[in-house]
């Protein structure tokens, strides 16, 4: 039978982009309304290659700025490539961009939570309170032991000038921005979900990676770190003496499998993988410092391009004792069969893309 409204359900069910914003990668995908899941039916990605020749060709720096012609050229010639349906774009904040803080307070009504936010924000953030965006939430409660309820807030604070700045990129791109979140979030949606289990998430970016602490299926906590996978190439490169191109060939093409005559290269990364590791490990002693007794962490999910460095899950698995796995978001979503080969690559690369879509859908 002819379904006579098939036709106009396509029509009806809009499209979103998710936007990815990296230190050196702008990543894009398109999704729209499955039959079950949400429809992966494009996606892109670009980068800027040249950050390897010369470290100030990147799009954003962990030092706060943002460069904004670049980014929007980039997003302009993405979404050209990919032909997209839609102008409506959710985007991320990374995690080095702006400040968060836990807070603990009693049990008050909301009016009165959110003065005492205002108050304690006023202390801690170091830019006059004019000139930043505040949003909260709560994450977690707990009982002590004379029976006072406290709460437990998570202040997020970005500098106007910053989302000025992305407002300005989307536009420039002919982009309508309908969301601004930060990237730990929406590593959360497209991770956890509703997953109970207490979670670390380790994003290993070009050149930042981030630490995020899931329980519950809530978010907790977040800190960053300048190492990433480029400290492995710029390693590579001023070891052997190689030009950064080829160095980042060799990371990718052996990652860390201690074989053979890869061996030289693995003793070369390890060090830089160990300092990401002691960062993880700092961020887990501060999240627990933080919050009173928290769970136990079950699992760490890597994820970030950095995730694809072959070898990666076991070296980290040495380090801790619950299990290392390598993220799948796409498990979230319906997506064309030809994507099926490239998801093992794809899958820790647009984690955050797919998290901001799925927003949409849930
Ligand atoms: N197969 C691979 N093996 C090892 N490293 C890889 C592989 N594929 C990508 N990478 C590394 O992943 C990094 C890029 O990751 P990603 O795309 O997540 O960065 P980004 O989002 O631009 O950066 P950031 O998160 O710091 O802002 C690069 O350092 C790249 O060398
Ligand atoms: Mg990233």
């Amino acid at each position: 039978m002819i379904n006579p409204f098939k036709s106009l359900k396509q029509k009806v069910f809009p499209s979103y982009l998710g936007v990815d914003i990296g230190t050196t990668n702008i990543k894009v995908v398109e999704v729209k309304q499955g039959e079950q899941l949400p429809r992966v039916v494009n996606y892109g990605f670009l980068q800027s290659s040249g950050h390897l020749l010369r470290s100030n060709d990147v799009i954003q720096t962990s030092s706060l700025k943002l460069f904004s012609e670049h980014a929007t050229d980039l997003l302009k010639a993405i979404t050209a490539k990919m032909k997209v349906g839609t102008t409506t774009v959710l985007a991320s904040l990374p995690i080095f961009s702006v400040f968060t803080s836990v807070f603990e307070f009693p049990e008050m009504p909301e009016n009165e939570l959110e003065k005492s936010l205002t108050f304690q924000a006023r202390q801690y953030i170091p830019l006059p309170i004019s000139e930043v965006a505040i949003d909260w939430m709560k994450v977690g409660e707990r009982e002590d032991d004379k029976g006072f309820r406290y709460q437990q807030v998570l202040l997020i604070s970005v500098p106007q000038e910053l989302i000025k700045k992305y407002q300005l990129i989307f536009k420039g791109a002919g982009l309508n921005l309908k969301l601004l979140e930060i990237e730990s979030l929406s590593l959360g949606r497209s991770l956890i979900g509703s997953d109970q289990t207490p979670t670390i998430v380790v994003d290993i970016g070009s050149r930042s990676s981030s630490v995020a602490f899931f329980d519950k299926g809530q978010f907790k906590f977040a800190s960053q770190s300048d190492y990433a996978g480029s400290s492995l190439t710029q390693a590579l490169a001023s070891s052997l003496n190689v030009n950064p191109l080829r160095a980042e060939e060799l990371k990718k093409e052996h990652g860390i499998i201690n074989i053979g005559p890869n061996y030289e290269l693995s003793t070369i990364m390890l060090p830089f993988l160990d300092v990401i590791i002691s960062e993880v490990k700092k961020a887990q002693f501060n999240y627990q410092s933080q919050f009173f007794a928290p769970h136990n962490t079950e699992r760490l999910i890597i994820t970030g391009g950095g995730a694809n460095l072959a070898g990666i899950e076991k070296y980290f698995e040495k380090e801790f004792n619950f299990p290392v796995i390598k993220a799948s978001p796409f498990t979230k979503f319906e997506y064309p069969s030809v994507v099926e080969p490239l998801l093992s690559e794809l899958n820790p690369t647009l984690t955050v893309a797919l998290g901001l879509a799925l927003k949409e859908f849930i």
